[in-house]
């Protein structure tokens, strides 16, 4: 898939990662357009499902392929239309990627099964798959309101935690507080400098200058005559970030040189800055899942367990599923007039199915990041005590890319971070977790971790990974692309094709409900047209 080889490669991707980070505002918008079908536009901040009349689907059946939150999202809202729906569901769980990992849980791979050693406590958990929700993923937040899902804030920046890099700053970590502060600092005095100097008098009328230097004194913690010499900002020397008594004496700032040789500018300084990364986002008390919960609690007597999708037919103007029962073995079939498919493509392309061959090509050619997640948990919150570091993130430039600190069950006795979140930053980083043997993730990612937290690998009491390019009937993370096949977000005859995969939101459960909404809206258009 990645080329190790091909640094444009490399580029093109990191180049999409940003843009669709920024794409993602657009997804909205597009599946708002479905007001364009005389579906009534969201209202409220809220984005609303589309209301089709009641009624409307009396006598109508429709088969959902995969519980995921597409799948029941679209059971719920065509339910309240009427329509008679089946959701197949190939595992013996709802919730898709949405799974939160707790002590005792089984997780299961194509070569691998883990039980989760996590001990008892409401805050012991692992989010393995979605694990925030930026404040402007208003289908998704739209259900927690309804369903009453409790929110608490989820932490994305914290200016406590650290960026290391093996090669820079003597191979130390670095709060983020200093990187931050002194990066915006150098930034600040160079502008300064050219502005000052004359370099940009044809871009700028002279008390404009005089604002821009003002402005940069502030913006960066300038001194007078424009050179960035440290800041408070950063914190203080010695062993209390701040001073408590006295002036104190600032750290010296960081040497620009090696900040700029750093790889920490590439995207993880201004991580927060990405639309969906945006504070303020939120995470539901006690995991996750209670998305799920809340689904399930509706439309879960829906779900039809271990039935593996095998067959996609048309028949007549509708269609037919064949599917396994994976207890008794046997084959059966379900007779549909629509079908809203989420089977992920990386597990859809190995499905015989009736679509057209721009929807079999988008398919086959549909490329997932293979993310790979692993979680600890700790018998004391050293990132607290030690650190004072309150949920957040830490970045390394080893594999394991990011350390993640609860947020949630601060002061407690103990602890579960993500000991590593890997989307593939160089090619090959997930494939190395993903090939080794739970333990061995374990392992590696704790020896990786001393690199930010030395000697952490002692807190640590159990642990539990995820490779989701290995777990079964998902074969992958999210879609690479930001820009969805149009063959896969048009209705092919019968089939509409749902999922965070057909929207400009990979990754995310807003994707998954907006694209179940767009089915919705698709499927009561066609009702409505035949009558
Ligand atoms: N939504 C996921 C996350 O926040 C996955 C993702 C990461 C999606 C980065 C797009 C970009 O980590």
């Amino acid at each position: 898939m990645h080329s190790t080889t091909d640094p444009l490669r490399r580029k093109t991707t990191k180049r999409r990662f940003l843009q669709g980070v920024a794409a993602a505002a657009g997804a909205g918008a597009l599946y708002r357009t479905m007001g364009a079908l005389g579906v009534p536009a969201a209202a409220a901040q809220e984005a609303a499902a589309p209301a089709l009349p009641a009624g409307s689907g009396a006598g109508r059946r429709v088969a959902i392929l995969g519980a995921g939150v597409a799948g029941m999202a679209a059971a719920w809202e065509l339910g309240k239309a009427g329509y008679a729906c089946t959701i197949l569901e190939a595992t013996a769980r709802a919730g898709g990627r949405n799974l939160t990992a707790r002590g005792g849980d089984i997780l299961r791979e194509t070569d691998s099964a883990q039980q989760v050693g996590f001990g008892p406590g409401d805050h012991i958990y692992a989010n393995m798959g979605p694990a925030r929700i930026p404040y402007h993923h208003r289908a998704i937040l739209g259900y927690c309101k309804e369903f009453g899902v409790a929110l608490e804030m989820f932490v994305n920046d914290n200016r406590a935690a650290y960026f290391h890099n093996r090669r820079r700053f003597d191979g130390a970590p670095v709060a983020g507080r200093r990187v931050q502060t002194d990066m915006r600092g150098y930034v600040a005095e160079l502008l300064a400098k050219a502005v000052g100097g004359g370099a940009l008098d044809a871009e700028l009328a002279a008390e404009d200058k005089e604002r821009v230097l003002a402005m940069l004194v502030e913006y960066g913690d300038l001194d007078p005559d424009y050179l960035y010499k440290g800041s408070s900002r950063a914190g203080y020397r010695g062993a209390s970030v701040h001073a408590a008594f006295g002036e104190g004496e600032p750290n010296d700032p960081l040497d620009f040189g090696e900040l700029l040789r750093s790889d920490f500018w590439e995207y993880k300084l201004h991580f927060d800055d990405f639309l969906d990364q945006n504070p303020t986002l939120f995470q539901p008390v006690g995991g996750m899942d209670a998305i799920v919960r809340a689904f399930g609690n509706r439309v879960g007597g829906l779900i039809r367990r271990g039935a593996a999708v095998e067959e996609i037919r048309r028949a007549g103007s509708g269609a037919r599923i064949v599917f396994r029962d994976a207890v008794s073995g046997a084959r059966e079939a379900l007779e549909a007039d629509f079908v809203v498919c989420t089977i992920p493509a990386p597990v859809l392309r190995n499905i015989s199915a009736d679509f057209s061959a721009a929807a079999h090509a988008a398919i086959r050619s549909a490329a997932f990041v293979p993310a790979v997640k692993i979680a600890f948990e700790a018998r004391n919150r050293f990132w607290e005590e030690e650190h004072g570091i309150y949920g957040g993130i830490s970045w390394t430039d080893r594999d394991i890319t990011q350390i993640w600190y609860p947020a949630c069950g601060y002061h407690a006795e103990r602890g579960v971070v993500i000991g590593a979140y890997i989307w593939d930053d160089r090619p090959g980083q997930c494939a190395r977790f993903a090939d080794m043997a739970p333990e061995e993730r374990l392992r590696t990612a704790i020896a990786e971790g001393e690199s930010v937290h030395p000697g952490y690998g002692a807190a640590m009491l159990a642990g539990a990974s995820r490779a989701w390019a290995k777990v079964p009937y998902q074969l992958g993370g999210w879609p690479e692309s930001y820009d969805p096949p149009a063959a896969l977000r048009a209705p092919d005859g019968p089939f509409h094709f749902a999922g965070d995969q057909t929207t400009a939101l990979p990754g995310w459960q807003e994707g998954a409900v907006l694209s179940a909404h767009a089915a919705v809206a698709a499927i009561g258009e066609r009702a409505a047209r035949e009558g």
